[in-house]
């Protein structure tokens, strides 16, 4: 088990990430709200092959819930998490403050136009302009040269990629690949609230991307019947409500008429009152 130092304030990061400048140390970054899985895991991992150094962050970030979601419920458990950090061999968790993090009369946000407009932007007021913020905070106090996130996010990654190109930062945005339970489906720090009848319904999900991919691989490119078979997939099980399936262009999100290889297939679900995404390439 490796050495991880855990890091509360953000001034001793500061100071951290400028002895690593001098030592002319490569930082790799993973963000994240923590309750850490094999997903996280898996950007670590990369992280820690193409850098010297990795810092990951656990930040259950306010201004990225909306009111009614579950921020006051999510997830935390910052000794299981440094456990998990230490097995990976992490060499710093950055565990700030809300308090430091939003300070009073914090009211600078940093907006990205469009594409988060679009797919989960339409349903979750304010959610991008709050990831992409906390993002652009985490930047300046961690200063990373490679920064990992996971396709499970499509969206949350494609915006990122779009801020780090708009604001002239320098820092290299990794994409990696989607984790799965073995019977497919896609962990996330929220599977822990699905009952086991939920968790039953919510492998609808995967199986629906899987059918799709399917029979777009056996030569069906209606953007309509891709979506139909998806929905009915879904729906054929309990618990579940569709909150959006929609098949898009995987740079501008736009929704397609004709489907082509590439394109996304990116889902939102209701199972019980757990919210959950998903998406596959094809
Ligand atoms: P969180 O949901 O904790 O996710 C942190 C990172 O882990 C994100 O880049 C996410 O895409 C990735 N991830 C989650 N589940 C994954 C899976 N099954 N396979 C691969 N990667 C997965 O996303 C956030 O936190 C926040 O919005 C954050 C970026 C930290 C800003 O607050």
């Amino acid at each position: 088990m490796g050495q991880t130092k855990l890091i509360k304030s953000i001034s001793e990061m500061k100071e951290i990430v400028k002895d690593l400048k001098i030592e002319g140390l490569s930082i790799g970054f993973v963000p994240t709200m923590g309750y850490l899985h094999e997903g996280h895991i898996s950007l670590m991992e990369c992280s820690k092959r193409e850098n010297d150094i990795t810092i990951v962050s656990i930040f259950v970030n306010p201004i990225q819930f909306g009111k009614n979601e579950d921020f006051d419920k999510y997830p935390r458990d910052i000794e299981r998490d440094l456990k998990i950090c230490k097995e990976v061999g992490v060499n710093y968790l950055f565990n700030p403050s809300q308090k430091e993090m939003y300070p009073k009369g914090y009211s600078t946000f940093v907006i990205v136009e469009g594409l988060t407009e679009k797919l989960c932007g339409a349903f979750r007021e304010g959610h991008f302009r709050g990831v992409t913020t906390v993002v652009n905070k985490l930047f300046n106090i961690v200063k990373p040269d490679r920064a990992y996130f996971g396709k499970k996010d499509y969206q949350q990654l494609k915006v990122i990629e779009r801020m780090v190109k708009d604001l002239n930062m320098d820092i290299e945005i990794i994409g990696c690949p989607i984790v799965r339970e073995a019977d497919g489906l896609a962990l996330s720090s929220r599977n822990k609230y699905l009952s086991p009848e939920e968790r039953k319904s919510a492998l609808s999900i995967s199986k629906a991307l899987f059918k799709a991919k399917k029979k777009f691989e056996a030569g069906e490119t209606d953007p309509y019947k891709l979506i139909k078979l998806i929905k009915n997939v879904i729906n054929s099980y309990p618990y579940t409500r569709i909150q959006y399936v929609e098949i898009v262009d995987s740079e501008t999100l736009e929704p397609k008429t004709k489907v082509e290889k590439g394109d996304i297939i990116a889902v939102a679900v209701f199972v019980g009152d757990t919210r959950l995404i998903d998406n596959i390439e094809l």
